[in-house]
Formats: C-alpha cells, sequence, structure tokens
C-alpha cells in the first residue's frame, strides 16, 4: 500500500478499516480490507474475477454485514447494478424514479420536482414517459442513477454498470458519472476491470487475496492490472 497517495480519512466519504468477511460456507473474501474515497471524488474499484469487488460494495452499501472491521459512509448511499433489469421495477421512467421516494413521504409536488431534477441531471427528462422496455442499456442505467440522484444520495456505488453495454454507451456512462460527480459534488465508487474507463477516475484501488494491495494514481494502478491480467490469463493458458 502506498500510504502517501491515500486521503485522509477525515475528508473521505468513504472509510473502510480492517474489513473481514467471509461466506457462511465458503473462504473468507475480504481479510483486513481497508481503503478511503475522498469526498467528491471518482474512484475506481479493481481486481480479478472473484476478488471480492462485488461483496465488498454490498458490504457498503449495508447489503450485508462484516465479521469485523469498520464501515463509515457518507449517507445516503446509492447502488447501479451491473444489469439494470434486476433494479428498474416500474413501467416508466418517472415512475420508476419515483417509486425509490416512497419512504420519504414527500408531497406530490416534491416528489415530481425531485423526479424532474434527477432526470434532467441524467439527461433524460424528454424520457419521462417512456416505459422502461424501450430504453437502450446505457439509458437504464441513467435511470438507475437518477433514481439515486432523486434520493439526494450523497455516495454513488456502481458495480460494473457498462458490463452489458456497447462500446459507446460504455464510455457515455463513464463520462456522464464523471460529470455528476464533480458538477453535484457527490463521492463514487466504480467497480471495473475494463482499463479504458480508469482514464476518467481520480483514482483506483486494487483488491487482491481480500485487501486492497495499491491505491492512487489511475495510470499506474492500470499498469500493474495489466501486468496481473497477463499473468492471469498465462496461468490459464498453461492450465487448460
Ligand atoms: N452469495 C454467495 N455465497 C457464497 N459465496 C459467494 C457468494 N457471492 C460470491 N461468493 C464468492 O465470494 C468470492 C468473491 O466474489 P465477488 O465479490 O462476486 O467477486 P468479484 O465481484 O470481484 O468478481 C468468490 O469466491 C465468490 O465465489
Ligand atoms: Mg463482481
Amino acid at each position: 500500500m502506498n500510504a502517501a497517495t491515500q486521503p485522509e480519512t477525515t475528508d473521505a466519504a468513504v472509510v473502510v478499516e480492517q474489513l473481514v468477511f467471509k461466506w457462511p460456507k465458503g473462504d473468507t473474501v475480504l481479510q483486513g480490507c481497508s481503503l478511503a474515497v475522498p469526498e467528491g471524488e471518482f474512484w475506481m474499484l479493481l481486481g480479478t474475477n472473484g476478488s471480492g469487488k462485488s461483496t465488498l460494495l454490498r458490504l457498503l452499501a449495508g447489503l450485508l454485514s462484516p465479521q469485523s472491521g469498520e464501515i463509515r459512509t457518507a449517507q445516503p448511499v446509492g447502488f447501479v447494478f451491473q444489469n439494470p433489469d434486476h433494479q428498474l421495477v416500474m413501467p416508466t421512467v418517472g415512475a420508476d424514479v419515483a417509486f425509490g421516494l416512497v419512504e420519504e413521504r414527500l408531497s406530490p409536488m416534491q416528489v415530481r420536482q425531485r423526479v424532474e431534477e434527477a432526470l434532467t441531471a441524467v439527461n433524460l427528462l424528454a424520457f419521462q414517459r417512456r416505459p422502461i422496455y424501450a430504453l437502450s442499456g446505457g439509458q437504464k442505467q441513467r435511470v438507475a442513477i437518477a433514481g439515486a440522484i432523486a434520493r439526494h444520495c450523497e455516495v454513488l456505488l456502481l458495480d460494473e454498470p457498462t458490463a452489458l453495454l456497447d462500446p459507446d454507451s460504455q464510455l457515455d456512462l463513464v463520462i456522464q458519472v464523471q460529470r455528476l460527480v464533480k458538477s453535484r459534488g457527490l463521492t463514487a465508487l466504480w467497480v471495473t476491470h475494463r482499463l479504458d474507463e480508469l482514464n476518467y477516475c481520480d483514482g483506483a484501488f486494487l483488491l487482491d487475496q481480500g485487501s486492497v494491495i495499491d491505491a492512487g494514481e489511475p495510470e499506474r494502478l492500470k499498469q500493474r492490472l495489466m501486468q496481473i491480467q497477463e499473468v492471469a490469463s498465462e496461468s490459464n493458458r498453461v492450465s487448460n
């Protein structure tokens, strides 16, 4: 771990300290995992398949509980899944964004304002009455993000949100999230294994064997991930 590149945790919107997590019947996934995402920044989480990235995001979102360690995040937290069809539940764009506000007991006027503001932020205001099924994958992901913005989320957690998108929508989405983080002062943690997406973040973490083994400059992390991917594909080749 390069301590010089890790921010002071007091300025961080997401802090994980010495986290330990194991599945009931499985191996330990996270073992002494620590990281801090500075407030108002866009960071990415890298690691090979099965290294625990999705598990860590679920812990951050409170969907799982760790055996030990500490998690602190600014609230509320919004989650964007890899597959938007697992997330969007209402028939139309506007209804889906409004659905996320049900627990806040707002007036119909406040709900309408929140929905319109959030859809404007992701450039989908004109799509408010469109059925979800008529949207592209990238547009669906933007509806999911609008849901988080409508709830006034401080932190956005995105688990491989571009995995099912074509290359153009993939880059559109990462650029849009970068812009939203800067314009709205959000903090985002984005899981990816796509090296080109690293060009848009402020920093990245590399997860390996249960803990963060490197953090900081996207370009340096990119080189390191490339080496790891080469080693992994070489050992696959040898074992097959
Ligand atoms: N629901 C589950 N029950 C038991 N083990 C799981 C479950 N989900 C994932 N795992 C295991 O946890 C480890 C980390 O998985 P995951 O967090 O999905 O990795 P990544 O997102 O980095 O590919 C893997 O060994 C995986 O098989
Ligand atoms: Mg995953």
